[in-house]
């Protein structure tokens, strides 16, 4: 059965059937109930995130209004995945290479001792592999901007309430706990910046690194870098966590996927990106037209919101032939699950880094090969397909 409407498709059991017949439906179709266009085919999704015009927020409403006011809206309206322009470019031009200059080897290697731990003496199965598979990739992000050993799991906690604040599936409680920690992290954060500058030892620390390179590019706003350092974290906490249990699904449901990434543990690195392609953990963003454009030949007007309906442009044949099959060797493979143009994801290696890394612990520990997961539904979202794990 397919999915009621596009917003329920993320969290469906199987909604790529029903995405294909978007694809090779019309390249835009207007989803009146949510007032939506809807593109699907990769052409068309990318011509939308090439278009200058679209931009990332409404212009009447920079801040959801549920937020205003609070320590989460004043993250949040700093955020360079929220912002266009000036409080985009340059801000995300120093994260960029800030991301750019990280050490993968060291990231990979501290995500599996971080795994480990998080893993305990237990076998993993049901709700305890779910929280596993959110905890390590913030942990490992948290562990690379500077946090203390004993902090990582604090901050687990706060982004598992910051990121409330971003879905609209939110309740009243959800967005005040969001507010509290958007607090904590600021506040901790603006410590771990003041120590960096303050301590020549620390000239690598990853926190130096990113405030020279915010001052390289002229980018002097105290507070907008710490909203993005927030924002750095909650970009991982959601994301990789589906990429690792969408990839615990592959390897439950690929066959013959589990015995060959255990007899070559290289090959977890193109497994990852294979599921980035073939069972993201985004599935869509969202547009919203500044002036009057054409999309496909289809005239938008000023305020009109779009949906990109980034997993099915991953499966549209021109993007990636052979769309449904899972191949770990696939040339030219074409993840617009990371976005496209002024607003790409900048943290496509480090995820895959840190999601390759967590399941090498993951089958190293051989719980996945003893009680593969049998079981499983996906978190309430409209974006994102993040599965959980039955006990
Ligand atoms: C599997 C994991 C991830 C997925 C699927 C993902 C996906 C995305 C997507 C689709 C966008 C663009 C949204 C749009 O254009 O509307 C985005 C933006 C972004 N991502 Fe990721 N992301 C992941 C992990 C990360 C990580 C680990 C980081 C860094 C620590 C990161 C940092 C960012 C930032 C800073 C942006 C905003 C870029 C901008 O607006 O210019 N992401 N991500």
């Amino acid at each position: 059965m397919n999915p009621d409407h596009i917003l329920a498709a993320s969290a469906h059991p199987n909604p790529y059937p029903y995405y294909a017949a978007l694809v090779a439906g019309p390249a835009l179709v207007f989803d009146a109930p949510r007032k939506l266009w809807i593109a699907s085919s990769a052409a068309c999704v990318k011509e939308v995130l090439q278009n200058p015009v679209c931009h990332v927020r409404p212009a009447a409403e920079p801040v959801p209004k549920a937020i205003l006011g609070s320590a989460a809206g004043e993250v949040f309206g700093h955020l360079v995945r929220m912002n266009e322009g000036a409080k985009h470019d340059a801000p995300k031009l120093a994260l960029q290479r800030f991301l750019a200059a990280t050490d993968m080897p060291r990231v990979q290697q501290r995500t599996e001792a971080l795994a480990v731990s998080a893993l305990g003496n237990d076998s993993l199965r049901g709700a305890e592999l779910s929280r596993w598979a959110f905890e390590v990739p913030v942990m490992a992000v948290a562990d690379l901007l500077g946090f203390k050993a004993s902090e990582l799991s604090q901050v687990a906690g706060w982004m598992g309430d910051f990121v409330a604040c971003l879905s609209p599936l939110s309740t009243e409680a959800q967005l005040l706990a969001a507010s509290d920690a958007a607090k904590a992290l600021l506040a901790r954060f603006s410590v771990l910046a003041r120590t960096a500058q303050a301590d020549e030892k620390d000239a690598n620390s990853a926190l130096a690194r990113v405030q020279f390179e915010a001052g390289q590019v002229g980018w002097h706003n105290a507070d907008a870098l710490l909203a993005n350092l927030v924002g750095l974290l909650s970009q991982t906490y959601e994301a990789t966590a589906g990429l690792i249990g969408n990839s615990i699904v592959a390897l439950a449901t690929q066959p013959g996927l589990l015995e060959t990434v255990t007899r070559q543990p290289g090959q977890l690195l193109p497994m990852v990106q294979e599921v980035s392609r073939h069972d993201p953990s985004i599935h869509n963003t969202r547009r919203f037209v500044a002036q009057a454009t054409q999309i496909a030949g289809v005239p938008l007007q000023a305020g009109d919101a779009a949906l990109l309906v980034l997993a099915a442009a991953s499966r549209d044949p021109v993007c990636n032939p052979r769309p449904g099959d899972f191949l770990l060797e696939r040339h030219g493979r074409d993840i617009p699950g990371f976005g496209q143009g002024a607003h790409q994801c900048q943290g496509q290696m480090l995820a895959h880094t840190i999601a390759a890394a967590a399941l090498k612990t993951l089958l190293g520990s051989g719980c996945l090969q003893q009680t593969p997961p049998q079981r499983w539904h996906y978190r309430p979202s409209v974006n994102a397909r993040i599965p959980v794990f039955a006990d």
